[in-house]
């Protein structure tokens, strides 16, 4: 079995996999109408240009993947195509403390050193209020990344698809929601969310492959961390 990262780098543009490159990422979806989804941000590292997908919580909160953590990330919010960013918003980095570069408590706060100012192209959008909460089986995913696992280069704008939940015994992970399908997130969706209904419940993170399953799709569970989240959101002096 081998696992792997949704995130794109310099590096990773000419690395191939042999085994995995069959076809997918937000392939089998279309291209989302452009500022539909405001919520959504781009994340880039200012030095290596390693790319990644997040979200915006509040004004001055991002949540991506703590795989996705580098050294100087920049956010980029209201983005409809990556040849063509705003400026960007210089972040601190809040990735959750027991993330250890593997599977598991795969989830980063960026807190924005200029808040964003919301507006029609600019929103936020809602998490699960309990950890208790029924997830809706109307999901999606959305990202800039590859349209192709074997392609060199992501999607310049934004693309989405709509998936269908794995029930819990099949994930047999903790604090994980797994997809399976024939499209889903590829290389650069990392950190992106899986929305369900209209809340985001999960983190794109990996996908592992063998030679009896094609992929599976695993995304961090947000719920499991809604104290983390709020303590680090709402800190108390
Ligand atoms: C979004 O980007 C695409 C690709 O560059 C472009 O064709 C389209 O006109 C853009 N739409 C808006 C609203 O900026
Ligand atoms: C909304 O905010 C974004 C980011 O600050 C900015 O690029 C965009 O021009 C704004 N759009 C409107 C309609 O004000
Ligand atoms: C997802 O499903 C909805 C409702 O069936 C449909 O309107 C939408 O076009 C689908 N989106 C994609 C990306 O296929
Ligand atoms: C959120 O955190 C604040 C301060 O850290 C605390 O007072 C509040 O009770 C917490 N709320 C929930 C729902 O856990």
């Amino acid at each position: 079995m081998s696992i792997f990262w949704f995130i794109t780098t310099l590096l990773l543009l000419h690395f191939c996999t042999p085994g995995v490159g069959m076809d997918h990422g937000i392939v089998g979806g279309k291209m989302s109408i452009p500022h539909s989804r405001p919520y959504m941000v781009y994340i880039r590292d200012k030095q290596t240009y390693s790319a990644c997908g997040g979200f915006l919580l509040r004004e001055d909160f991002v949540m991506t993947a703590a795989h996705c953590n580098r050294k100087h990330l920049m956010v980029y919010l209201g983005v409809n195509d990556t040849n063509d960013l705003p400026e960007g918003i210089e972040v601190d980095a809040i990735p959750h403390p027991s993330f250890a570069n593997k599977p598991g408590d795969d989830i980063m706060l960026l807190k924005l050193k200029t808040p964003a100012i919301l507006n029609k192209t600019v929103n936020i959008i809602a998490l699960p209020k309990t950890n208790r909460e029924e997830i809706s089986s109307n999901c999606m995913a959305m990202g800039w990344g590859r349209l192709k696992y074997n392609e060199k280069s992501p999607s310049s704008v934004l693309r989405e698809v709509n998936l269908t939940l794995l029930d819990s015994e099949n994930c047999a992970r903790p604090h994980t929601i797994c997809t399976k399908e024939d499209a889903g997130p590829a290389g650069g969706d990392s950190g992106g969310p899986l929305i369900c209904g209209n809340e985001a419940v999960g983190i794109v993170s990996y996908y592992i492959t063998n030679e009896f399953t094609s992929y599976l799709t695993m995304y961090t569970k947000i719920s499991h961390y809604l104290p983390w989240i709020n303590e680090t959101m709402n800190p108390t002096l």
